[in-house]
């Protein structure tokens, strides 16, 4: 008679390799990721075949239009098989709260979901966004740490509440392969900009670390009702001392951009939009001025412009900048799919 217990037949999770956050991976395997999405650019054969036996399940609780194609296309580049579930698009839901009584339109919860797309695959990718109303919550990732606790597979975080590293890995191989490792003494400036709408904190929380990690010196520069959370400013700090940079915040977004080598636009809603949401759509909206032109441009040290995109042009930059010569937001995409292919082979052990 079979056993009926309920293990689950693969290798414990403490084996797994997990990528929810680019602060957590170790110093050899970010350096190691950031070269091999570089020599994946430039070597369309690297890797190809090389997952033909693997299988991975993406999930996205948001929409995608980058890091959807480009997991599916990193994915096919190895010789993985995908499937990719949005269950928006799919009319089913998922119940996240660990102790919810399910009488509502949830028909499934987390746990099952992810527990068995473990069963069927051998990595899972999912994305959840940030409540944008419960600060501690999206603070701690509890959805995409859940799914990690769910998961008997690795996962990749595809982006969650407070963290996007694919996006991370794919912008330090852009600086890598632009700058070498010499990426001290670099002026990166990430500059807040203005958007309809309040943004999660993802991004930015991310390219501080990133930039930090790469010993870029650093400027934030926001209006000061848009400062990022403490708690990330001060690991960003000490990521960027221990590796030969810099950061510092500024509210003069025309003396950050003075003589900048790398320009980051990116708009986000701060911690305000959870404490003081019309104060915080007001002070969003008497900053359309921090909006990206190219005279702000010609004042840096002909900077590359960077946008993890999807950009809204004359809000958040001017398209004469995105259609500019030192636009590097396509090249920037570019390297979502270099990178993912380094993290797939990362996550199986393929590198
Ligand atoms: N930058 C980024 O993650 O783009 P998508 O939202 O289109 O995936």
């Amino acid at each position: 008679m079979p056993s009926l217990s309920s293990s689950p037949p693969s290798s414990p999770p403490s084996a797994l390799r997990h990528v929810l956050r680019i602060d957590a991976l170790p110093d050899a395997s970010w350096n190691r990721l950031r070269h091999a999405a570089v020599a994946h650019r430039h070597n369309d054969d690297r890797g190809r075949g090389a997952a033909s036996t693997q299988s991975i399940g993406l999930i996205f609780m948001n929409p995608s239009l980058r890091t959807r194609t480009s997991m599916e296309g990193a994915a096919a580049h190895l010789g993985a098989h995908h499937t990719t579930l949005v269950p928006d698009d799919e009319g089913w839901g998922l119940e996240w709260d660990p102790s919810a009584v399910m009488d509502g339109p949830a028909a499934e919860h987390a746990r099952e979901a992810i527990g068995v797309l473990s069963r069927y695959h051998d990595a899972l990718g999912v994305r959840v966004f940030a409540s944008g109303t419960h600060y501690d919550t999206d603070k701690r990732d509890t959805l995409m740490r859940a799914v990690a606790d769910y998961a008997t597979v690795p996962v990749l975080n595809l982006e969650s509440a407070w963290a996007h590293p694919c996006q991370g890995l794919a912008d330090a191989a852009l600086l890598t392969e632009r700058c070498g490792d010499a990426l001290s003494g670099t002026q990166f400036v990430l500059s807040w900009a203005p958007h309809p709408k309040p943004l999660p904190m993802a991004v930015p929380n991310t390219t501080l670390r990133m930039a930090a990690r790469c010993g870029l010196d650093i400027t934030v520069a926001r209006p000061d009702t848009h400062a990022l959370d403490p708690d990330v400013r001060a690991a960003a700090r000490s990521a960027a001392e221990a590796h030969g940079g810099s950061v510092t915040a500024t509210t003069d977004q025309a003396a950050a951009l003075d003589g900048a080598d790398v320009v980051y636009a990116k708009s986000w809603g701060g911690p305000m939009q959870y404490t003081a949401p019309s104060r915080e759509s007001e002070a969003r909206a008497a900053h359309a001025d921090w909006c990206i032109t190219a005279e702000d441009m010609a004042h840096t040290d002909r900077a590359a412009f960077l946008h993890c995109l999807p950009v809204r042009r004359n809000v958040v930059v001017d398209g004469a900048v995105l259609d500019g010569p030192h636009a590097a937001h396509l090249d920037q995409a570019e390297y979502r799919l270099h990178a993912q292919k380094a993290l797939l082979e990362y996550v199986w052990r393929l590198d």
